[in-house]
């Protein structure tokens, strides 16, 4: 006797797209995240895949023709699928289906197929749940692979041998993952396995498509589960191999330097907990990158990664335009990250002064906050009372950001005196000593010699001018 879930199908549209089914004839069920989601009780996800047993384009058709208002239904041909939106919901349809991939190629040899076949070619047996929605068998739960069970006991598993699922399509090794992370389950075994045995076959994924479940691993509460898998399984060298690079731990005459894949991982986990700002949690995951082409060895001073954060920020670039991210204020957000990410650290390390603290709020402009919380998830150490002491740091770092903001409004630095105004001074054309006056006004500034004030530094110009043989026309 097949258990009723008609909780799941509480609102009305369910029933609507039954009757509509019911009347072409063919039997329809609903599948797919939606009814994993009620399952694990995330709530109610606003996408519903419908799967019928005949025409998904038909069905689609018939059901907007019950709706009300008609919405309108967008076909795609070439899949075979159709989608409609209606109060909150977007509904995609689609025709049962057997399908058969080939080696070389995401796109499959696609026929007709009965529920079954359809389950079957699904990636994990949670995702294969489906529930009828014919009068016939509303509210019947078809689970062939025992879905409901590896959702209680929280585990991946193919609905077919797991090395034809990934085979199949090899973007799945890569939902794996991201499942487990998001949902915190456990890969199978056996998925695992097949997961290390294809990974080159990530090849054939679409750069974009990487980083979209790259993204989601990244927006999880703990990264790190994720990227420890995708490392065990070595699909991260095939997708940031600057992470990879990171890992190891060399001594040399008895020194030793941390490892910095493991601690990136544990700085992800940690700015998570501090933010949802996605580019921030990717500065996070890439803020060491340049450590392992800056490594060297010194006799007197050990281990030493200069200029790293200049050469990471340089990474930055050449990362996003390989994996195909967007080549824009985004990526500069993360180079800017990259590049500033051991100012604040170096700072607090000394007598935090005034114009220290004015060049860094300059620097990092609209971003010092994030600077902020990246520098504070940086903080690896086991060792509490070092914790404390760097928190401790950071906080007066903080007080000291906001003190001297208040002060100076270094944070969106607009130079006081504008190119006009020393050109109109000055009687001069556009010449490189305007530069040169604007440069010394800024740094005069910066360095707390004059207040960040229109006549302060006026005053400043006329003896710079001088100093520069200039002569005053007003
Ligand atoms: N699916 C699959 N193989 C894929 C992608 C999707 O078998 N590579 C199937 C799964 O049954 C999945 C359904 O298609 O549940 C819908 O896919 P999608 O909307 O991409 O994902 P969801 O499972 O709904 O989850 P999420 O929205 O979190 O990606």
């Amino acid at each position: 006797m097949e258990e009723l879930y008609t909780k799941v199908l509480s609102d009305p549209i369910f029933k609507c797209i039954g009757q509509a089914a019911d009347e072409l004839q063919v039997d329809a069920y609903v599948i797919g995240g939606f009814v994993r989601d009620f399952f694990l009780g995330r709530g109610t996800p606003k996408d519903i895949d419908i799967v019928a047993v005949g025409s998904g384009i038909t069905l689609a058709k018939k059901v907007a023709s019950k709706l009300k208002g008609q919405p309108r239904v967008k076909v795609f041909k070439n899949f075979g699928t159709a989608m409609l939106k209606y109060q909150g919901w977007e509904v995609e349809f689609v025709g049962a289906r057997k399908e058969s991939y080939q080696r070389d190629s995401r796109k499959p040899i696609v026929e007709n197929g009965t529920l079954e076949d359809d389950q079957n070619r699904r990636d994990f047996t949670i995702n294969a749940l489906a529930i009828g929605l014919n009068a016939h068998i509303f509210g019947e739960l078809l689970d062939p692979f025992n879905g409901l069970k590896d959702v209680s006991a929280k585990i991946i598993r193919t609905p077919l041998e797991p090395s034809i699922t990934y085979s199949d399509d090899p973007l799945r090794m890569l939902r794996a993952i991201r499942f487990a992370t998001q949902l915190n389950f456990e890969i199978e075994l056996r998925s695992l396995q097949a997961i290390s045995a294809n990974k080159d076959r990530i090849s054939i994924i679409s750069k974009e498509r990487i980083v979209d479940e790259i993204h989601k691993i990244v927006m999880t509460p703990k990264p790190s589960v994720g990227f420890r898998l995708l490392h065990e399984t070595d699909l991260l060298h095939f997708i940031l191999p600057e992470l990879v690079a990171l890992q190891g731990i060399e001594e040399i005459e008895g020194q030793r330097h941390k490892d910095n894949f493991w601690h990136t991982l544990e700085v992800v986990d940690n700015i998570a907990r501090a933010t949802d700002n996605l580019w921030l949690r990717w500065a996070a995951l890439l803020h060491d990158i340049g450590k392992a082409p800056t490594k060297k060895f010194h006799k007197k001073i050990g281990w030493t990664f200069h200029g790293h954060e200049f050469v990471g920020s340089k990474m930055v670039y050449k990362l996003f335009k390989r994996l195909r991210m967007p080549l824009n204020e985004k990526m500069k957000f993360v180079q800017k990250m990259v590049l500033l990410s051991s100012r604040p650290i170096i700072l607090s390390e000394n007598h935090v002064t005034d114009s220290a603290v004015r060049r860094l709020i300059f620097d990092a402009g609209e971003d010092i906050d994030d600077l902020m919380t990246l520098c504070e998830a940086d903080i690896t150490t086991k060792n509490p009372k070092k914790q404390r002491k760097y928190l401790n740091n950071f906080r007066r770092v903080r007080e000291k950001i906001v003190a001297v903001e208040e002060r100076d409004r270094i944070r969106n630095f607009q130079p006081p005196i504008s190119g006009e105004e020393i050109m109109h001074t000055f009687n001069l054309r556009p010449s490189k000593e305007i530069g040169i006056i604007k440069d010394a006004i800024k740094e005069a500034i910066l360095e707390g010699e004059i207040p960040n004030e229109h006549d302060a530094a006026h005053e400043f110009m006329l003896i710079k001018g001088k100093e520069l043989g200039l002569k005053q026309h007003i």
